[in-house]
């Protein structure tokens, strides 16, 4: 007798309705964003999975405001979400990674009242290699007046202003997990449909910790107490057992592993990256709002990531993420500096 396997759906559109109907005030601008950006993950899953196959590997042959050589799965993952996103009228201007300035919505669509800010493709080194790669996104209501496209004061604000944030990951199965302030719930592609469906409803990161993530070649260029804090976190002052180091080089990757397993990723500053190298509005402050969903903590070793003051649409931040114990022992540490 075939089993049915579909019993109990839920896909991500449906959770999407039954969260909005919590809040009777809602108008559903919201959700449309998010249906929106599933089909933009969708999209971006299927040409990553094709990579080598679709001739969208390698170097675009460009630099991205960061001055980073852009990958070709960068400008095409940016356009894809550039396009699935600017006519549903429920933005006034988005910010991208790939982008200097402001992403205007243009004059022939409405214009709604959020903006949204992402990473197209994080951990974009890996794609030759088939390791797993990213999205991460951020939604701000925008403060400005009037239904005018939306001004970067609309996007210099504090993380946990944020009203929805979450990440795509592209690794050994497709997830979507994304938070709206009631808790992060995970969803997995299934190809053969083309859905997400719920399978990780209400994440809570574990309290022991098993994996820390660290780019040790930076060791060299760390402050004395950084220094000191990753020798703890790898049991060598004889303060605590070691953690697993795991480091894949896609943020996404190594934060959802910790996520789900139990860990600490760390970004410090370093003698090369004074700021350290990850983007605030657009990787830490998502992250940390998921993260602190789950139970966990982020910081960028003297404040809460998401209490942070933007000045700059990509300014950068030491980052301190996970499991909320790990965080605290960074902090301890690096407060005295
Ligand atoms: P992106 O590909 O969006 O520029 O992000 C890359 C980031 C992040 O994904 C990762 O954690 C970090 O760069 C790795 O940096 P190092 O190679 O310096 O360790
Ligand atoms: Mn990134
Ligand atoms: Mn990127």
């Amino acid at each position: 007798m075939v089993r049915n396997t579909y019993t109990s759906v839920v896909t991500i559109e449906r959770y999407i309705i039954e969260q909005e109907r919590l809040h009777p005030q809602a108008t559903g601008a919201l959700s449309g964003i998010l249906q929106d950006l599933a089909l933009a993950a969708k999209m971006i899953a299927s040409k990553v999975r094709l990579a080598g196959l679709a001739d969208v590997l390698g170097e675009h042959g460009s630099e991205n405001v960061q001055g980073e050589t852009q990958q070709k799965l960068d400008v095409i993952s940016n356009d894809i979400i550039v396009k699935a996103m600017d006519h549903g009228g429920r933005l006034c201007a988005m910010a991208s990674e790939e982008e200097e300035g402001i992403i205007p919505i243009p004059e022939k669509f409405k214009r709604g009242s959020y903006v949204l800010l992402f990473d197209p493709l994080d951990g974009s080194s890996n794609i030759d290699v088939n390791v797993p790669v990213g999205t991460i996104f951020s939604v701000l209501r925008r403060q400005s007046k009037g239904n005018g496209v939306g001004t970067l004061d609309d996007m210099l604000q504090p993380g946990y202003k944020q009203v929805a944030a979450g990440y795509v990951i592209y690794g050994s199965s497709t997830m979507m997990v994304y938070t709206t302030g009631q808790g992060a719930h995970g969803f997995t592609l299934d190809p053969s449909i083309g859905e997400f469906l719920l399978s990780h409803p209400g994440i809570r990161t574990p309290e022991a910790s098993r994996y820390l993530s660290v780019n040790e070649a930076y060791e060299q260029h760390w402050e004395p107490n950084v220094k000191a804090l990753v020798r703890r976190y790898r049991g060598m002052d004889g303060t605590r057992e070691a953690l697993n180091v795991r480091y894949v080089g896609s943020l996404v990757a190594d934060f959802h592993r910790n996520l789900l397993g139990g860990g600490v990723f760390v970004y410090p500053a370093n003698a090369k990256n004074t700021s350290g190298k990850l983007r605030l509005l657009y990787e830490c402050n998502p992250l940390a709002f998921i993260c602190e969903q789950a139970g966990g903590a982020a910081s960028d070793g003297q404040q809460r990531i998401l209490d942070i003051q933007p000045t700059q649409l990509h300014q950068r931040s030491p980052l301190f993420i996970g499991s909320k114990a790990e965080v605290t022992t960074a902090t301890e540490m690096l407060a005295s500096s």
